[in-house]
């Protein structure tokens, strides 16, 4: 079954073809990639220092089209071969949801071919399966991205426990507020990891929120008020190069960040003595992280699985892929024409 995914939730439109031929037949997930094709809002939104929807639901129609010719002439596919359509139906931006929805829908209605509805966090949290040491079920995902952090038990296609999850901030978002903080341009997780390279350890003893909390949740409020308490304490007359003090700060940010997130992954694996654990979602890319996941695996025995890099952040093969799985599970959309967009969907209920 070839299916076309599509991803328009916030500021990346995505397109992608995934033939589930490879997967069907026990071998690797990732070989069922034919095209895939992405442009990212990025450089639109940064003036404003973060996501307008508006100008997101524009631009995604405005690149839809473009960006499914792209996906199909990569794949050497025509419109007609394609048997299923999967888009992003929430959460999200309404707005953005609605451009993806409404097309991926038609395309639906044109082709004759059913449609499913994906919940974003479900492509996030089965996209490792396209990597090379790809985890089988059931495992604890770690979700980090610029809206989520939750701990999830997954025991299969659609069988998702949510365990802990953040009680403010997500990561992604402690990460792009501090980035913010230090100077940086939006969305600044990557730059805040990068200029954490050049820190120093040991200057700031920043808090770990929610470290002993006794469960499995998280919060990053205060870790960026700290951040705020420190910028501000910094004065324009001192000698202190200003340029190592953020690098100093970014550092401590990222230790402090880090290590809550290890440790409550560790303490999860721990309970319930699952032995792999799946890193998901844009802060997924963060080296810091891999490197304490990784070394922390090490100690307790465990095994961590990652997402190839490029679809660590949003992406249309993400969708496609767990569209077709939720597809070969049954599952598609009514037979009606009438739709809506999810913006607030748990994905346990999904
Ligand atoms: O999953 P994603 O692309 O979009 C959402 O669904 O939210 O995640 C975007 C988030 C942003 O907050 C961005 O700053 C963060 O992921 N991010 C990173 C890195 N790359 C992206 N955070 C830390 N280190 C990175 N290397
Ligand atoms: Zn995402």
């Amino acid at each position: 079954m070839i299916v076309l995914g599509i991803e328009t939730s916030c500021d990346e439109t995505g397109i992608a073809v995934y033939d589930t031929k490879n997967w069907e037949a026990g071998q690797a997930a990732g070989l069922g990639i034919l095209g895939q094709a992405l442009h990212s809002q990025v450089a639109m939104h940064r003036e404003y220092g973060g996501v307008v929807p508006e100008l997101a639901s524009r631009d995604h129609i405005r690149r839809v089209l473009p960006l499914l010719e792209q996906a199909l002439d990569e794949a050497s596919l025509p419109l007609e071969s394609i048997d299923a359509i999967a888009y992003t139906q929430g959460p999200g931006l309404a707005g953005a949801l609605l451009v993806g929805t409404a097309f991926g829908r038609s395309l639906a209605l044109a082709l004759n071919k059913p449609s499913i509805g994906v919940h974003h966090l479900e492509g996030h949290l089965l996209s490792p399966l396209l990597g090379e040491s790809a985890p089988r079920f059931p495992f604890i995902a770690l979700l980090v991205s610029g809206g989520h952090t939750q701990l999830m038990a997954v025991e299969g296609v659609g069988q998702y426990e949510l365990l802990g999850e953040t009680v403010d901030d997500a990561a992604g978002e402690a990460f792009d507020k501090t980035a913010k903080l230090l100077g940086l341009d939006y969305p600044g997780g990557a730059a805040v990891s990068l200029l954490a390279e050049r820190g120093k350890p040991g200057r700031f003893d920043l808090p770990r929120p929610m470290l002993h909390s006794g469960d499995l949740d998280f919060s990053f409020s205060g870790l960026k008020t700290a951040v705020l308490n420190q910028v501000n304490r910094f004065s324009p007359d001192s000698p202190d190069d200003k340029a190592q003090f953020d690098a100093d700060l970014a550092h401590a940010f990222v230790e402090s960040l880090v290590d809550v997130l290890v440790q409550k992954s560790a303490k999860v694996i721990k309970q319930t003595g699952y032995r792999d654990l799946v890193l998901a979602g844009g802060v997924g890319a963060n080296k810091q992280l891999r490197a304490a996941l990784n070394a922390r695996a090490q100690r307790d025995q465990f095994q961590v699985h990652y997402p190839p890099l490029q679809l660590c952040t949003d992406n249309g093969v993400m969708i496609a892929f767990a569209g077709a799985l939720r597809l070969l599970a049954g599952h598609q959309d009514g037979g009606t024409a009438a739709f809506d967009v999810k913006p607030r969907w748990d994905l346990t209920a999904a």
